[in-house]
This record gives structure tokens, C-alpha cells and sequence, in this order.
């Protein structure tokens, strides 16, 4: 058997360790420390992010989001169908009510005719939705100019869930930092890693300093252990910080592997399609994913990449045909449907060499040869 590729594995340097030695050499081997405070500062010289929370997830740095934009129960809040179920968990921990959004074709994110839809649609019944949670898909930055016009004009606060996202540019600003709250996520298949964690940025420092006081069990000011309201233990300890200080020295070098991966796949493939990045976009190429014409097609590329130890993994199953969230009300136009479909997500990790690319490409042409 070959060996595996994965489809989307951390990349280490070697030079975390020395931000590794460092907590360990001065006994700091809790969540504060300086490589706490330095991964966040690194976070903002990289985004331009005025302030920045490193925490223990991504999922975790939404779910503070919610709460320091007041999301509380029975409140509405607007978020896309076609994403990761960590999106929407954290609504339903502030026992709110998602409305899901469909998706655009263009980039795959949420579509601002049907978000504008879904807030009049809700102000028609009474109620006007509490936030908009905007995710950018796969590194790919949504259709923003429409989407903080729509919030704008409604008066309906972002937080960007750019999770997948870091690095990637609109109209040469980070995506992450254009709504109230965004949020980051270094998973161990992200684009750079701590193993697991989160960050949460803002150019509100109030919003941040909340963050840090919620994730560290929100203790109030006395030399005794006082708590005025509920917290939380979210804080990034400055173990995984020193990895994530790290994994940031090189992030330009991750977000290059990945597009020369999507470009050999587009060049290697060119009779299946992939989403063009808009003109006034700079994607990070997160995960190269590639649409079929049929599920039928999508299976039989998917199967033959795994009978030869290739991972490959459909596209995201909408949330609104999730069993656990389909009771919610929905605004669609089917894509996310025919996207989960017919889509499939390409191994795409920055350490694939070419040999790799090589035998993942001939794998998938030979399937459709024999179609
Ligand atoms: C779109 C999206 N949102 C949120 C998350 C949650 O991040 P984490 O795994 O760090 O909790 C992820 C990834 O895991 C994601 O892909």
C-alpha cells in the first residue's frame, strides 16, 4: 500500500519548539504567559486586527462572539447552510434560533439576496435577527460589499467566522477583520495549527478584554475568587500559543503551498470545475475543491482516491438537512444541496510534493476514462 495523504494534515517547521523551550524554561506552562501575549500580538501584525484573544478553539472564540454581542435565547440570528456545524453549535449553547442562508455560486458563501430576504421576511414577523454570521468557505472571502451593506442598511452586526480563512483577502483587507467580531481557527487541518485553538479579533479593544475575562472564568476584580456572571475556561495556554508563534513565521510560505496545490489541480483537471477567485479577492486556497457533473461521478472519484490511501471528503452537508437542525426555518435556492452533492474537497495540505499532486490527479483521470 502507498503511503496515505491526507487531506488536509498540520505542517510543522521545527521552530516551535524554541517558543516550546522558552514556556517550559520559565516554568510558564499555563494559559497566560508570554507566548500568549506574543501570538496575539503576531496575530494582529499579520491581520492588521487592532485587537486580538488567542482561546482554546474556534468554536469556542464564536460562542464569546455571540455573548459579547448579546445573543441571548429567542433571539434570531442569520448564518449560511453551507458550512461547518461548529458555525451554528454556539447559537444554539445561547439557546437562540438559527435561520440558514443558502449559497452563491460565485464563491460558495452566503447569498446577500436571500440574507436580505430572510431580515425582511423576520421584521415582517416582528422580529429583527440579532446578528449575522458570515463564514468564509473553504479560505474563499464571501460577497462582502453586499453583506455589510445589507448590515449597514439594517443595523445587524457581523461576526465573521473566518475559521478557514486566515490570510485571505478582500479588496486587500484580511478577512476576519471587516465585521463587529471575527474569529480564527488553528485546528490541526487549518492553515497553520496550535493542534487545537482560536482567536478573536476585533478593532474594539472592549470586545476583546470581554473575551479574555469571559474565557478565564470571569472572575471579577477582588483578591478572592468573586463572580458576578456565568464564565468560561477558554483560554489558549502558552504551550499551543508557542506553536502558533511558530506555525505564524511561515504562514506565507502555507498559503503559497496551497494555491500552487489548487493550481495544479485546475491545470491536471480542467474538465471538472473549481471556484475562480473574484478579481478583488486573494484566496488562501484552505482546501481545493472541485465540482463533478453527478453524485454518481463524485462517489466513483471519491472511492478510487480511498482504495489508494488518498483522503478526499465531500463537500459540507448543508445544515438545514442536518437532522439536529432541520426544525429551523431556511431561505434556499438548492445549491448547498447540489454543492454537497457534487463536490469533493482535494487533498490539500501545504506538504504535498508534486509526486504527490502527481498521483493524486492521475487517479482521479483514470476514473473518468473508464466512465
Ligand atoms: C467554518 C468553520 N467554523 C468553525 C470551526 C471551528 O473551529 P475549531 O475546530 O477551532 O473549534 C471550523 C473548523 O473546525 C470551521 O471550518
Amino acid at each position: 500500500m502507498k503511503p496515505k495523504i491526507y487531506l488536509s494534515p498540520p505542517h510543522l517547521t521545527g521552530e516551535e519548539q524554541k517558543y516550546i523551550k522558552q514556556a517550559f524554561d520559565s516554568n510558564w506552562i499555563a494559559p497566560l504567559g508570554a507566548n500568549v501575549d506574543g501570538f496575539e500580538q503576531d496575530i494582529c501584525n499579520f491581520t492588521k486586527a487592532k485587537h486580538c484573544a488567542v482561546l482554546s478553539s474556534g468554536t469556542a472564540a464564536i460562542h464569546l462572539a455571540l455573548q459579547i454581542l448579546e445573543v441571548k435565547k429567542n433571539d434570531t440570528v442569520l448564518c449560511p447552510t453551507f458550512t461547518f456545524a461548529a458555525t451554528i453549535n454556539p447559537i444554539i449553547y445561547q439557546q437562540a434560533t438559527p435561520i440558514f442562508i443558502d449559497s452563491e455560486m460565485d464563491t460558495l458563501n452566503m447569498c446577500p439576496v436571500l440574507l436580505e430576504k430572510a431580515i425582511q421576511s423576520e421584521i415582517k414577523k416582528g422580529k429583527k435577527p440579532k446578528v449575522i454570521v458570515l463564514v468564509h468557505i473553504y479560505g474563499m472571502p464571501a460577497k462582502l460589499n453586499e453583506i455589510i451593506s445589507i448590515s449597514k442598511k439594517y443595523s445587524i452586526p457581523i461576526i465573521e467566522d473566518a475559521a478557514d480563512t486566515l490570510g485571505s483577502t478582500y479588496n486587500d483587507k484580511f478577512v476576519g477583520t471587516f465585521g463587529e467580531i471575527g474569529i480564527y481557527s488553528f485546528n490541526g487541518n487549518k492553515i497553520i495549527t496550535t493542534s487545537g485553538g482560536g482567536a478573536l479579533v476585533s478593532n474594539k479593544k472592549e470586545h476583546t478584554k470581554k473575551a479574555t475575562f469571559l474565557a478565564t472564568q470571569a472572575r471579577d476584580k477582588a483578591p478572592h475568587y468573586q463572580h458576578s456572571q456565568i464564565g468560561y475556561n477558554y483560554r489558549m495556554s502558552n504551550i499551543l500559543a508557542g506553536i502558533g508563534r511558530g506555525q505564524i513565521e511561515v504562514i506565507k510560505d502555507r498559503i503559497a503551498a496551497r494555491r500552487k496545490n489548487h493550481k495544479f489541480y485546475t491545470e491536471k483537471l480542467s474538465e471538472f470545475n473549481f471556484i475562480k477567485e473574484p478579481k478583488n479577492v486573494f484566496s488562501n486556497r484552505w482546501l481545493s475543491i472541485m465540482l463533478t457533473d453527478s453524485f454518481k461521478t463524485r462517489e466513483k472519484i471519491r472511492l478510487s482516491l480511498e482504495k489508494e490511501n488518498i483522503e478526499s471528503r465531500p463537500l459540507w452537508k448543508p445544515m438545514h438537512l442536518q437532522p439536529i437542525f432541520k426544525k429551523y426555518n431556511s431561505f434556499l435556492n438548492s445549491n448547498a444541496e447540489k454543492l454537497f452533492k457534487n463536490g469533493l474537497c482535494l487533498p490539500s495540505g501545504s506538504n504535498l510534493n508534486n509526486k504527490d499532486l502527481q498521483r493524486i490527479t492521475n487517479c482521479i483521470k483514470k476514473v473518468i476514462q473508464t466512465n
